[in-house]
């Protein structure tokens, strides 16, 4: 009663940022993301009747307190599922360092999902396990199914999942992540997605955030990046004035995040294919056309506080390993 399976982070071109049921994570908007190849989640889930309680060990480091509680929950679901009552050992690696600052919930929940399921043979569908995924992190929904991504908000569990729009090779975008900070962040985004009603704002990012989406999966699949960077970066503003309005106010950015924005912006003005994405982080994912990579990446290196950048391409859906 074991399986190991992989899966890989995704970055968000619409951002999920708020909740309806905060238990069940249903969003109170629906995503599109593009998962990020190369930066993956290695997870194995042993099953066995020796264990008297789940253990947890996530890159080398064993788990207490909520984050093996949060788990435990996750497991439950899985068993309740499988009416199985044995307790699991749950062996995880990042392939990207831990405290890179890149989001690691997103792979984590997504391989730990399908590992749990291929280990109780519950057999699930993509769409089942992108819900079930999305119970342990509202981005892990987006990390089980390949490439270009769309997080349907549904009205239920089950109706909440996400799938695939496009493949991977559908488009070569490459994602330059410049990292600013390591640090741990002060309010993650599980108590994030809690204040992002108490902001006067988050109404009317609802409002026209399902256009936005429509518009974003129409730029990729018409391989628009000029229309694509538009919207990119507006969700991403939208996204960060609900944040920096919420009671209290979350502001993520640092200075270099702000000096990333404003060299990204230049550099489009002067024709280089590139926009700007920012998650609950001060990190800053800088899409580019591969023609424009090289220069995109000279320039990010140039700028004072950018500590080191990471490339990603898109990247497949979650997979287990024999
Ligand atoms: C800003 O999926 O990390 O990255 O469900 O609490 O684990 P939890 O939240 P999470 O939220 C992601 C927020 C975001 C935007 C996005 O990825 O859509």
């Amino acid at each position: 009663m074991q399986a190991t399976a992989c899966a890989h982070s995704n970055i968000a071109f619409i951002k999920y940022w708020g909740n309806r049921d905060h238990a069940l994570r249903l969003p109170a908007n629906s995503s599109f993301s593009m998962n990020l190849g190369g930066l993956f989640t290695r997870t194995t889930v042993r099953f066995s009747a020796a264990l008297s309680a789940d253990r947890a060990v996530v890159d080398g480091r064993v788990l207490e307190g909520a984050s093996l509680a949060r788990i435990t929950a996750h497991l439950d679901y899985a068993r309740r599922l499988a009416g199985c009552t044995l307790r699991a050992e749950v062996v995880s690696h990042n392939n990207f360092p831990t405290g890179a600052g890149i989001a690691s919930s997103a792979s984590a929940f997504a391989a730990l999902s399908l590992a749990a399921a291929a280990a109780l043979n519950l057999n699930l569908s993509e769409a089942e396990l992108s819900a079930y995924a999305r119970l342990g992190s509202g981005s892990a929904a987006r990390s089980v199914p390949g490439g270009f991504v769309i997080w349907h908000m549904g009205e239920d569990h089950r109706s909440s999942y996400a799938e695939s729009i496009a493949p991977p090779t559908h488009w070569q975008l490459i994602d330059l992540i410049a990292i600013i900070s390591t640090a741990h962040k002060a309010v993650g985004s599980t108590e994030g997605h809690r204040l992002a009603e108490s902001s006067p704002l988050q109404a009317a990012r609802l409002a026209t955030s399902a256009a936005r989406l429509e518009q974003c999966a129409r730029a990729v699949l018409e391989r628009d990046f000029e229309r694509l960077a538009r919207l990119v970066e507006l969700d991403s503003d939208i996204m960060h004035a609900v944040m920096q309005t919420s009671t209290p106010p979350l502001l993520y950015w640092l200075p270099p995040t702000v000096a990333v924005m404003h060299r990204v912006r230049q550099l489009r003005a002067e024709g280089v294919g590139v926009c700007y994405t920012i998650d609950a982080g001060a990190n800053v994912h800088c899409l580019c056309l591969p023609e424009a990579a090289e220069r995109v990446r000279a320039e990010l290196s140039a700028i004072e506080g950018v500590r080191e950048i990471r490339m990603a391409q898109p990247g497949g859906g979650a997979w287990l390993e024999s």
